[in-house]
């Protein structure tokens, strides 16, 4: 069934689109229908809510024009499906840079900004360091390396075809060589010189399919978020590659999830790597692991 076009008036459209969005689960209606609104006002968030609209309007005299209700209409219809907000902005951001994003592309995430974080700290302050982001996806970890450490020569790999299409969109110009493929085999060209090697590959393990968001079970491409039973089989990849591709005392980090924190560990020590040291999230959760080769 249809629903009725929303009501005109800012403040009226945002409370429909709560209502709308919290009756269809959506973790925070509120932003959500704030970005949504400020998205086909095309204005910023920011802007919407301190009501600077084109003439110091308020929230409450604002109105869509039709053209405006239709598109908030259809924009809204999605994320009722638990289509992700990002997917419907085109856009996502991360630590410093925006990404495009959409439809067979992983939508990068706030914690894994703490590994990219990371991975910026052990190039800083080192000129000419070798770097690889694998698993890249929209490119999010590279392109952070890109714009804060500068000085590093950054490659990419990626095995989806659609999301490494978005990872070239989104790396150009950043002097980053983004490769599509397996990181199995990948970049064997670079082996023994590299000195970081970063990873958010797919880690879900297959039991916890029940406890995964709408928004990523359905929509997230499976290939970046599930691998194997124990969801450790491309980590262990990536202690493989890792291993392959970094010189002595070279460093890996690579993000696991939370029912991880000792088994991805244990892939590394199992491995013969040094400082294998797990890491936290900003909630306390058990995020990534590093290691030194
Ligand atoms: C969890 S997503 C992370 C994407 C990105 N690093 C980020 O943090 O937003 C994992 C990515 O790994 C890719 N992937 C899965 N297996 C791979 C493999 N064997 N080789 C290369 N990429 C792979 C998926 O297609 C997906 O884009």
């Amino acid at each position: 069934m249809t629903e009725p076009p929303l009501p005109r008036g800012l403040r009226e459209s945002r409370a429909e689109v709560v209502r709308r969005l919290a009756a269809a689960g959506v973790a925070s209606p509120g932003a959500d229908a704030e970005q949504l609104l400020a998205h086909v006002l095309g204005v910023s968030r920011g802007s919407l809510l301190t009501s600077t609209l084109g003439h110091q309007v308020t929230l409450e005299h604002q109105v869509l024009s039709d053209e405006q209700a239709t598109g908030l209409e259809q924009l809204v219809s999605r994320r009722e499906r638990r289509e992700p907000l990002q997917y419907l902005l085109g856009v996502a951001g991360f630590r410093t840079v925006q990404l495009r994003v959409g439809a067979g592309v992983f939508v990068p995430r706030p914690e894994t900004e703490l590994l990219a974080g990371w991975a910026v700290e052990q190039l800083s302050g080192r000129p000419d360091q070798v770097a690889v982001d694998l698993c890249t996806g929209s490119g999010a970890i590279a392109a952070a390396l890109a714009a804060e450490a500068p000085s590093a020569q950054v490659y990419a790999v990626e095995l989806s075809p659609r999301a490494y299409e978005y990872a070239v969109t989104n790396l150009a110009g950043t002097g980053v060589d983004v490769r599509l493929g397996d990181i199995a085999d990948a970049l064997t060209e670079l082996n023994g010189d590299v000195d970081l090697v970063v990873a958010n590959p797919p880690y879900i393990p297959l039991e916890a399919y029940e406890e995964v968001e709408l928004e990523a079970r359905v929509h997230d491409p499976a290939v970046a978020l599930w691998s194997g039973t124990d969801g450790l089989d491309t980590i262990r990849s990536v202690a493989r590659v890792a291993a392959r591709l970094l010189g002595d005392g070279g460093v890996v980090g690579c993000e696991h999830a939370e029912a991880q924190g000792r088994s991805a560990p244990d892939v590394f020590r199992a491995g013969g790597w040094h400082d294998v040291v797990d890491h936290l999230d900003l909630s306390g959760r058990p995020r990534f692991v590093t290691a030194r080769r």
